[in-house]
Formats: C-alpha cells, structure tokens, sequence
C-alpha cells in the first residue's frame, strides 16, 4: 500500500454527464449529510495511520474537493503526517482562480485539473451546466502563477470529445504542461458506460503521433496509473491511463477513504468499511493500525482484469459512484 486517496466531499458544482448525470444527481438527490463526514481530526487521524502502514502519497478528491471551506485547514493537517511525501488534490478548476494562493499557503504543491475539452460549447455539455472552459483555464493559469505543478486529465469519450485531443495536445504542449489522456470507465452504477464509447490509449498515441512524433518515457514508479510519454526533442510529457484495454490491477496500491469513513480497497467496489464507528467508539492508535493491516492483506480485488476476462460479469457488478469514491 503506497497511496491513498481521500475523498473530502461527495458534492460538486458540475454535473458531467459520465460522472454525475443530471437525472440522477438531481435537486433531490440525498448527499451525505454533514454529521456523516469524517471530522478533520478524523480525517487526519485516518490518514496518519495509512502513513504508518506504509502509505506515502495522499491525494485529494471529491466530488469537487474546493468546494469546502476548510480545505486549506484540512490540508495543513495531512502535509504534517510523518511519512506523507506527496500530497496532491483533484479538482475540476472552477474555484481555482480565486482559491491557489490559500492551497500554496497550506503546503499544496500539485494539482491535477480535469478538462475535456478546449471548445467551449463541448467542454459546456461536458460539464452538465453550461460552465465555460475560459474561467477553468484562467485558475490554471492562477495555479500556476501560484506556484502549483498542474497536470491535465481528459476523460475521452467516443463521439463527444474525441475531436478534441489534438487541440488539447497542442495547447497544453505549447504551455510545457503534462496532459493524460484517461480512457472512459464503468466506474459508478448511474452513466451507463459502454465499451463502444471508450477511445483506446493506443488510438489517441497513434493519433497524436500523426503531428507530433513521441517516446515511451520508464515508469516514475512501479504501478504508475499513467504510461507516459515525451514529445520529441521536448521535456513536456503526456500520459495515457488505460484501466479499459490495459487494466493495471496486478500492481494497484491505492486505498480509499470515503468522506464517510469507509475504506475502499477498490474503486469499483461494491462496498467498503466504516471507520468511522470504531474512531467514535475511541478505537486506540495500535488497533485501528490492526484494523488497516487486516484489510488491506485480506484484498483480493483486481475488477479491471475481471472487466477484460468476462464483461458480462462485469457488467452485473455493482460499483460506488464516481462522485463518492474520487476516482
Ligand atoms: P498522479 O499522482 O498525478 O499520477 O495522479 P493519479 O493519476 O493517480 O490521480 P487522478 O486523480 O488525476 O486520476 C487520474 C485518473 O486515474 C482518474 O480517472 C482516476 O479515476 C484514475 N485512477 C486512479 N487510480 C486508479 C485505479 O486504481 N484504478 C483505475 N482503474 N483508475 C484509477
Ligand atoms: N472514467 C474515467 N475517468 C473519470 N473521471 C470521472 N469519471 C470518470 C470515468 N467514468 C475522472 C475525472 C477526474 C478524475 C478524478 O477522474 O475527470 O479527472
Ligand atoms: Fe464533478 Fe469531477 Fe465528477 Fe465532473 S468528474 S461531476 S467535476 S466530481
């Protein structure tokens, strides 16, 4: 176990179709209420004990983890855990231009932001609200003026925004920023994923050669989510994260925390395990790393591998949503 990944919240301003449609994500939909979430303290205390069991990375998500408040208290809290070298979050941008001093200040070093699409009128249908991509690259642009590493994601979807992965290489390549080009999956229950919408890693590397000739780059670690690569004769890289036609299960070392308090050894899991019970209940440090350890040597989940060995399986497999668990 190398990396864990928190969920801070399970609201987020958008609405993009294959995360967190519309219909479902409604007026009425039920989100956690607040005396659900883990306290910072929780959180914190949760994290530290990830870090003793041997995790060195904490990444941030959501939902949109700049939609709360505290979020440079909560991340002053985690920089501080012996052990956590690498402290990252996930955002889509939208709050980004007003908020990257506040998460430098807190000890924020990187970003991942999602976009895309650079045309407007898709990147609006993209987010389910008709939000502009111009204010999500001015927080880029904040972000990094701020002092922050960003890095790109694209989900890319057959026939919604595949026209777009040039314009995206090139724009991001001209600004010497890493793009990753991540393959459409059946994480979730609610946006009723189809193969055929899925672009291959090999498709979008093939095609992105066509004007710009790249090299394979090794691996920054073992189990690295994206394979990544370098334009020639540049030092700006791109990535592809093929969980769909190369899943990468076999050296998977991410844990989840729900904002609830459940682990997750998986991000298609059916279920995860509250912690959240034994923290109130006054679990000790030693047992709740006990608690950790067991999990994490019971794990068996490898769902990405199964997707590719039998789909029909698959497709009956019940999954915590995206916007639950952070991706
Ligand atoms: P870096 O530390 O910058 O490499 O970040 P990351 O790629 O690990 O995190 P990010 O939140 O940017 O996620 C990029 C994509 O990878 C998202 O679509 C995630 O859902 C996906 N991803 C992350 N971990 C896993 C995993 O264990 N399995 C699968 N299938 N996808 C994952
Ligand atoms: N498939 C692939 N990536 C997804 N993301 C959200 N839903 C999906 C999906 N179904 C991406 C977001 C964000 C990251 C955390 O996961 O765009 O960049
Ligand atoms: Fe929000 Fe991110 Fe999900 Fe889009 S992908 S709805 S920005 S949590």
């Amino acid at each position: 176990m190398r990396d864990l990944r928190i969920s801070v919240t399970d609201r987020c301003n958008f609405r993009c179709p294959y995360c967190m449609p519309r219909e479902m994500f409604g007026p009425d939909f039920a989100f956690l209420p607040h005396a659900q979430l883990l306290t910072n303290e929780e959180f914190a205390r949760v994290a530290a004990a990830f870090a003793r069991a041997g995790v060195t990375k904490l990444r941030i998500t959501g939902g949109e983890p700049l939609i709360r408040e505290d979020l440079p208290e909560l991340l002053e809290r985690f920089r501080k855990i012996p052990g956590i070298r690498d402290l990252s979050l996930t955002t889509n941008g939208w709050f980004l231009a007003e908020r990257a001093s506040a998460l430098v200040a807190a000890g924020l070093r990187r970003i991942n932001v999602s976009v895309d699409a650079l045309s407007d009128a898709i990147f609006r249908k993209m987010n389910g609200r008709g939000f502009p991509v111009a204010r999500v690259l001015e927080g880029i642009e904040a972000a990094r003026t701020a002092g922050l590493s960003v890095k790109i994601n694209m989900v890319v979807q057959r026939g919604v925004n595949e026209s777009e992965v040039l314009p995206m290489a090139r724009h991001f390549r001209e600004r010497g920023i890493t793009l990753r080009f991540i393959e459409y999956m059946d994480v979730g229950n609610a946006n009723g994923w189809q193969r055929e919408h899925v672009v291959p890693a090999r498709e979008i590397l093939r095609l992105i050669s066509t004007e710009y000739p790249l090299e394979p780059l090794d691996p920054n670690y073992r189990g690295e989510v994206a394979t990544r690569y370098r334009y020639v004769g540049t030092d700006t890289e791109i990535g592809v994260i093929s969980s769909i036609s190369e899943p990468f299960c076999r050296d998977c070392h991410r844990a989840r925390l729900s904002a609830d308090g459940k682990i997750f050894t998986c991000l298609f899991a059916s279920s995860g395990t509250d912690v959240k019970t034994p923290l109130r209940d006054g679990i000790s440090d030693t047992e709740l790393d006990t608690f950790i350890r067991d999990l994490w040597s019971g794990r068996r989940d490898r769902y990405s591998e199964e997707r590719a060995e039998n789909a029909e399986a698959a497709a009956q497999h019940r999954k915590v949503e995206m916007s639950y668990i952070g991706g």
